[in-house]
């Protein structure tokens, strides 16, 4: 199934590229999230060829209308991560998906065809980075560790929302090396996988954002969880935080606010 996913992904890859450099209509969502014809068309390639493809699983896409949808034997799709990076022809966009398989992990894919970047990851078999082994770093000192996080779309318009965000960065930034925000959820857990950065957290993301980063990362080492520690839960929790394992319990500590 991985080799098949693989070759559908890159074609669809065609399709996000060709949109990053042509000029786009943007359409609002909501007042910070962005949608275009690309999200759309790429989304639309995916389900059609996943559906004839693959006749035992249901397409969960960002783009769609999931509501009659139930996980279980799931293929769950972001068409483009990093929907504003692409609009602003920021390189650090892709496409993700994860395969779930009575609602368990099976296999995980994220591609940025702008810098020909292909994630992959089959449960037990490993993470890759373009066929290279991926491994978390082994920081262990927090003051030490990169971070990642996101801002979500609702700090607009959520005053409470807003100030959590704020407040966990006045607690988190002093302790830390230092922290980035670069507009892909799926790739910020890719980063995480590579080693690139010790931790990344997040409020608001759904399924989609992290379906497959989740997969990659865990076969690459790291660890997964809600903001309490607890396992994080597909399509129920507020907050992701996501590392390389040896800082989880010290970011869970500094996240307390
Ligand atoms: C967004 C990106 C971003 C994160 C947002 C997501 P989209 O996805 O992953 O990094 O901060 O919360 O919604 O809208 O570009 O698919
Ligand atoms: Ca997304
Ligand atoms: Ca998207």
């Amino acid at each position: 199934m991985k080799d098949k996913l693989i070759q559908i992904i890159k074609e669809a890859g065609e399709i996000l590229k060709d949109g990053y450099y042509s000029k786009k209509d943007v359409t609002f969502k909501a007042k910070k999230d962005l949608v275009t014809k690309y999200d759309v068309a790429v989304e639309n390639f995916l389900k059609k060829k996943f559906e004839e493809e693959f006749v035992n699983f249901n397409v969960i896409a960002e783009e769609s209308d999931n509501t009659n949808k139930i996980f279980s034997n799931s293929i769950i799709v972001d068409p483009i991560d990093g929907t504003t990076n692409f609009v602003n022809k920021l390189p650090h966009t892709a496409i993700s998906v994860g395969v779930y398989k009575d609602k368990k992990p099976f296999i995980g894919i994220v591609y940025n065809p702008i810098l020909d970047e292909l994630y992959t990851a089959v449960v037990g078999e490993g993470a890759f980075c373009n066929d290279v082994k991926l491994e978390v770093s082994d920081e262990s000192d927090f003051q030490k560790a990169l971070l990642s996080t996101g801002f979500p779309y609702t700090s607009g318009t959520c005053a409470d929302d807003l100030n959590d965000v704020m407040k966990k960065l006045t607690n988190i930034l002093p302790k830390c090396q230092d922290i980035r925000r670069l507009g892909s959820a799926a790739l910020d857990l890719c980063y995480v996988a590579r080693g690139i950065y010790e931790g990344y957290y997040e409020m608001n993301l759904k399924a989609w954002d992290v379906s497959a980063g989740i997969i990659i990362l865990q076969e690459a080492g790291g660890k997964i969880s809600n903001i309490d520690g607890s396992d994080y839960v597909l399509f129920q929790n507020k907050y992701i935080v996501a590392s390389n394992n040896k800082i989880h319990e010290e970011f869970i500590e500094n996240l307390k606010v």
